[in-house]
């Protein structure tokens, strides 16, 4: 099976193009060539490379045509963020593909209403992010279930794993909370910390593609949650990251205009749109209908992630075992 991967050397590709060689996959990786997989994996070496540039051959009308091709089987589509590009594809490879995979987000739901959110659950998306990519969903979703258009989407948490800096307790992507919790220092929470995140390690999206093509029948036409079991409040959260120093999480709750006085605008932005959507997906129809089986916790991996700053010097703490 001729499997094409768009976006393929990312967080995700480097946990998921490797499986897909070792599930006996022929795949053929797309990028622009800026940037090596976060792991080395001999897999790669049995990989064809395609450098393209997505937005530049969309411009000129030829991104469809190009991935069509490479004669797939399989498309997945992991940096999709316009519907115009998603039906741009689409117009290309109706007819023509047994499958196709969009990488979406829980965000898509906007705030959470009930807890633990189910795919069919009514979305109320904020933000140009979610938005754009709930209108992504619609559009697939419709073209699968009324044009007979093989779409699956898979929608990710926060995603996590070593080679990038996970959201953190705060909500946002500052390291040095890390290393406040390491050192036993006062860290402040937005109002009781008890707004929820929702990571997954990138292995565990991986994971969730490769049995989504495995499980076609069951995917096409439905959108599936990818996260880990179960979400955590920025508090336990805290409470965990510093347990793994050996110590207890020293916190502070201020309400939210007195916490984002004093932090920058990027960071505070950041945080609060983890606040605004606080997630906490449901996995079962994924785990019901993919067999998905996420191996990690989201505090299981998380730590690979912190374990990597610290090697990295952007965390001051002790080295942490993986
Ligand atoms: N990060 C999260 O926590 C999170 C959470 C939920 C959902 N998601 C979803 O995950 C997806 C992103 O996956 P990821 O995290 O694996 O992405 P990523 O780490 O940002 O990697 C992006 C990949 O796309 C390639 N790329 C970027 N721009 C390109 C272009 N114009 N043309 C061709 N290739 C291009 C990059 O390589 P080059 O730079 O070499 O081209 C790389 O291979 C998105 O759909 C996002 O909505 C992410």
């Amino acid at each position: 099976m001729r499997t094409v991967v768009i976006g393929a050397t990312g967080h995700i590709g480097t946990y998921l193009v490797p499986r897909l060689v070792q599930a006996g996959h022929e795949v053929v990786a797309l990028s622009r060539g800026r940037r090596e997989p976060y792991r080395p994996d001999g897999a790669w070496s049995f990989v064809r490379k395609e450098t393209i540039d997505r937005e530049a051959e969309e411009r000129a009308g030829s991104f469809g045509g190009r991935v069509l091709a490479l004669r797939p089987d399989v498309v997945i589509d992991l940096i999709c963020f316009h519907e115009e590009s998603a039906r741009h594809l689409v117009e290309a490879l109706r007819g023509d593909v047994q499958h196709f995979l969009h990488c979406g987000t829980l965000w898509v739901h906007g705030h959470t209403e009930v807890a633990p959110t189910t795919e069919s659950q009514p979305r109320h998306p904020f933000g140009e992010y979610g938005v754009r990519k709930a209108a992504i969903e619609a559009y697939l979703l419709d073209e699968a279930r009324r044009r007979g258009f093989p779409a699956t989407l898979l929608h990710p948490g926060h995603i996590v794993g070593p080679g990038w800096t996970p959201v953190n307790p705060q909500g946002n992507w500052d390291p040095a909370v890390f290393s406040r919790l390491a050192a036993g220092e006062p860290v402040e929470l937005p109002d009781l910390g008890l707004a929820t995140l929702h990571h997954v390690h990138a292995d565990d999206v991986a994971q969730a593609f490769q049995r989504a093509i495995d499980h076609r029948a069951a995917a096409v036409g439905e959108s599936f949650h990818v996260a880990s079991p179960a979400a955590i409040t920025m508090r336990g959260y805290a409470d965990a990251a510093a347990g793994w120093f050996g110590k207890e999480a020293n916190l502070r709750y201020l309400p939210w205009a007195e916490w984002r006085r004093d932090v920058d605008d990027v960071l505070a932005e950041a945080t609060w749109s983890h606040i605004a959507h606080s997630p906490c997906a449901s996995i079962a129809k994924a785990q019901q209908y993919l067999s998905y089986a996420p191996r990690f916790s989201s505090l299981e991996g998380i730590r690979e992630s912190v374990a990597w700053l610290i090697e990295q010097g952007q965390v001051q703490a002790p080295r942490l075992t993986a």
